[in-house]
């Protein structure tokens, strides 16, 4: 039973240290990748995570193999920081991604997104950042498909299928009541509306509705279907982290039953 666990303790963190290494050189690759602004969100985080995990791995494995107790009881620390963590994000993630959804419009095959849907956290976090947020879209393709289509017949665009960015960022929302001649490129009636999104609006390709409150929204809406699937993710993550964290704690207490026989032959 004691070989076992600490050979266990040992293969699992041989796996994790060998998946630190692709993840470590793809935050590198995404730095020199990235010429948006887009992509530097991400970077920084994968390098840490894969540092992270590299370091946490290494030090199962040594604290296993070699029976390195102290080695072995900070990992065991780590690793129940992790999981203290892990799950407590999780929780959050699906209180903050509980509230808001698009809604359906009569007639399109799109929906529209409001701001106000979504959790206040999340509208905070979005409106810290948005000039930074805002240019990275207005360099990305979301809009392209559209800007494309200048030949659309209206009936057309009312029945395509738009996601949620498409939907708040590149074209004006529903209740401005604008006057379609292209996806992108609609006439202002002259009719005031109490929604700020329709003074926002602009058929300049670098505009659009780039500043408007649906963009925000429907960028709200991608991070919300993001973060449930990365919170599922969590759970199996947390399942696997607490069957190591069994193992490494019955790998630790060998090794401390180990040592006491060597000490009182
Ligand atoms: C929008 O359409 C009008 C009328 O066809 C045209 O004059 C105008 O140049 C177009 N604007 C853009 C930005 O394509």
């Amino acid at each position: 039973m004691a070989r076992c666990s600490n050979n266990l303790v040992g293969i699992l963190n041989l796996l994790t240290l060998l998946l630190s290494i692709p993840i470590i050189a793809g935050g590198i690759w995404l730095s020199r990748q990235a010429n948006t602004e887009c992509e530097h969100f991400l970077e920084k985080p994968v390098i840490a995570l894969g540092v992270f995990l590299f370091l946490v791995s290494l030090a199962g494995l040594i604290g296993a193999c070699c029976r390195v107790s102290w080695l072995l009881w900070l990992y065991l620390l780590v690793m129940f920081l992790l999981i203290l963590v892990l799950f407590c994000f999780t929780i959050f993630a699906f209180v903050v991604t509980n509230k808001g959804a698009g809604e359906a419009v009569s007639g399109k095959g799109y929906k529209e997104y409001r701001l106000g849907h979504y959790s206040t956290w999340l509208q905070k976090r979005v409106n810290n950042n948005w000039p930074r947020i805002q240019s990275c879209l207005q360099d990305s393709k979301i809009c392209r498909s559209l800007l494309n289509g200048t030949s659309t017949p209206e009936q057309q665009f009312y029945s395509e299928h738009l996601s949620s960015l498409q939907s708040g960022c590149c074209k004006p929302s529903v209740d401005c009541k604008f006057i379609y001649v292209s996806p992108t490129n609609w006439t202002n009636p002259g009719t005031t509306s109490s929604n700020p999104d329709c003074n926002a609006w602009s058929n300049d390709p670098k505009i659009l509705c780039y500043s408007c409150q649906a963009c925000k929204a429907g960028l709200l809406d991608n991070i919300k279907s993001d973060w449930k699937k990365v919170a599922i993710l969590n759970i199996i993550m947390l399942v696997f982290l607490i069957v190591v964290y069994s193992v490494g704690c019955c790998a630790f207490r060998n090794n401390r039953e180990e040592n006491a026989w060597k000490r009182y032959p």
